[in-house]
């Protein structure tokens, strides 16, 4: 019998033996069965913490992170103002890292604790108005997942067309710098775009997508407040030249969005990122790749980039999922990294993020400066544990030894140190999070009256007979943002910086503030 490698805790799911057909344990139907949702209506408005589980809190002392872990992290997140979490892949996986080649999709990994731990967390989220969404891999399964196992072992095998297969190498595809058509030993080429341990499902196939269906309500039922589904652009394949973006993902997007939204509040995000508006529109939600480096360009002082940045949202739907970055490297570097430590241009950047239009995303350590590990490169030195004290060996992530190294400023970029200093980033961000949770039309008024000159972003967001004001000044030297469309003579409050002087508009409506070098300014008109 073939093991796959859940292993560890021994409550690791044991995948048939290879070729026989019998079922793999994360398969039958589910019927939906909504427990129901106690959130706000407009939860998935705040901003989401994005959260690598491994790397965030360890709960037994393993070094590794773990559930019970992150839910003993929750009045922090509470407290930071976050309305939504986002958690990497939490089954059961190949990789034993990230977690994107899946060997289980109805389980939790091992090292993560177990499905009650997750109705525990989900409890205790809910209990504080955080909702918890999880990152759902619906292109390609682990090589090591029972179907695939069954799949590549004979041609006879009831899921073998559960995959994508060709008797002869199909030529002229490259992906990602790779050729992803993948030789099994025993015949048949197949199809793997990232990895050849990540085949690629065959999602022309009604009973694949009537699978992750069953999947999906999986977690629903359980009280999953919703899914980032991941690859959305690599659904399907339809030659060498068009493995992208095809248009038949588009309808397989909208079924995954039905079968969510048949739950009460729920959210679905995607990731696609050559494509965001469009799979917004088709996913409700999607990330705005592209934007999350105009606004830390933005941040830079670059005239152009506060031009874009200021135009984003006037076509862009309100829903987008915008971010600074987040745990791949081909989407940047930690922040921290990127700006150089220059907390005047992180400040900007973190408030544009948090103020704009769309739904913000937090990569988790983002709020403390986090900088990548000395030690590390690639995607693993943007995945390190959590920084939460100064301690150079544990950082307050374990009573053990941390799987990974740690990041290169942890003895200075730590919750503990930020949460007693009032000037620190972690208490900007909770400033910036106050005012979005206070200001209904920061989370879902329009966006209108967007103006760049120069350095200078300024836009108003508007809900029914509420109006934010936002002026940012990214440049080195003062200037004046110059407002117009205004109410007539109206009085506009200034919310922050504290202390800050109101304003007043006109008889035409408009209104000048100066805004010191690097900093921004907060008014509400109600
Ligand atoms: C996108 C995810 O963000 C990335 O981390 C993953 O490796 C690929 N999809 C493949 O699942």
């Amino acid at each position: 019998m073939l093991l796959i490698g859940c292993g560890g805790t021994g409550e690791a799911p044991q995948p048939p033996p290879a070729g026989t057909g019998d079922p793999p344990p994360d398969l039958g139907a589910v019927a939906a069965a909504d427990p129901g949702n106690t959130l706000a209506p407009d939860w998935h408005r705040g901003a989401f913490m994005q959260v690598f589980v491994r790397s965030y809190q360890d709960g037994d002392g393993d070094g590794i992170g773990d559930l019970r872990g992150l839910t003993s992290r929750l009045d922090y997140l509470r407290d930071l103002g976050v309305r939504g979490l986002w958690l990497l892949p939490i089954g059961p996986s190949q990789d034993r890292d990230h977690g994107y080649a899946v060997t289980h999709y109805r389980a939790v990994e091992p090292q993560y604790g177990t499905l009650a731990d997750l109705d525990e967390l989900l409890r205790e989220a809910h209990a504080r108005g955080i909702g918890v969404v999880v990152d759902y891999v619906i292109n390609h399964s682990a090589a090591q997942h029972p179907l695939f196992v069954d799949a590549r072992a004979a041609p006879t095998s009831p899921w073998r067309d559960w995959y994508l297969w060709q008797p002869l190498k199909p030529v002229g595809w490259t992906i990602y710098g790779s050729d992803p058509w993948r030789a099994n030993p025993s015949g048949g080429w197949y199809f793997a775009a990232f990895w050849d341990q990540m085949p690629d499902f065959d999602l022309r196939q009604p009973e694949v997508v009537a699978w992750h269906h069953d999947n999906l309500r999986f977690w629903l039922n359980r009280g999953i407040d919703g899914f980032r589904l991941d690859a959305v652009g690599h659904l399907i394949e339809n030659g060498p030249t068009a493995w992208t973006d095809q248009p038949e993902t588009l309808p397989l997007l909208r079924d995954a969005r039905a079968v969510v939204g048949g739950y009460q509040r729920r959210f679905l995000v995607c990731e696609g990122p050559n494509a965001p508006t469009t799979y917004a529109v088709a996913c409700g939600s999607a990330f705005a790749f592209g934007h999350h480096a105009r606004m830390l360009e933005a941040a830079r002082g670059s005239v152009a980039a506060v031009q874009q940045v200021a135009g984003y949202f006037e076509t862009a739907p309100a829903t987008m999922a915008t971010m600074l970055a987040n745990h791949d490297s081909f989407a940047g570097q930690r922040v921290w990294d990127q700006l150089g430590g220059d907390l005047a241009q992180y400040r900007l950047a973190a408030a544009t993020n948090l103020l704009l239009s769309g739904t913000p995303f937090i990569y988790y350590g983002e709020e403390i400066g986090m900088a990548g590990a000395a030690s590390l490169s690639g995607d693993p030195k943007l995945r390190t544990p959590m920084s939460w004290a100064g301690d150079a060996r544990r950082g307050g992530f374990t009573s053990g030894t941390p799987y990974r190294a740690l990041s290169a400023n942890v003895t200075t970029a730590n919750v503990a140190a930020q949460q007693a200093d009032p000037d620190s980033l972690l208490n900007f961000y909770r400033a910036m999070l106050a005012l979005r949770n206070g200001l209904e039309p920061l989370r879902s008024g329009s966006y209108e009256a967007a103006r760049a000159d120069g350095t200078v972003l300024s836009f108003q967001r508007r809900l029914a007979g509420e109006r934010v004001v936002v002026a940012i000044n990214y440049g080195r030297t003062a200037a004046d943002a110059m407002l117009a469309g205004l109410p007539p003579d109206a009085t506009l409050q200034s919310r922050h910086p504290a202390g800050g002087a109101d304003l007043r508009a006109d008889a035409g409506g408009s209104a000048v503030v100066t805004l010191a070098p690097q900093s921004l300014r907060v008014f509400v008109h109600r």
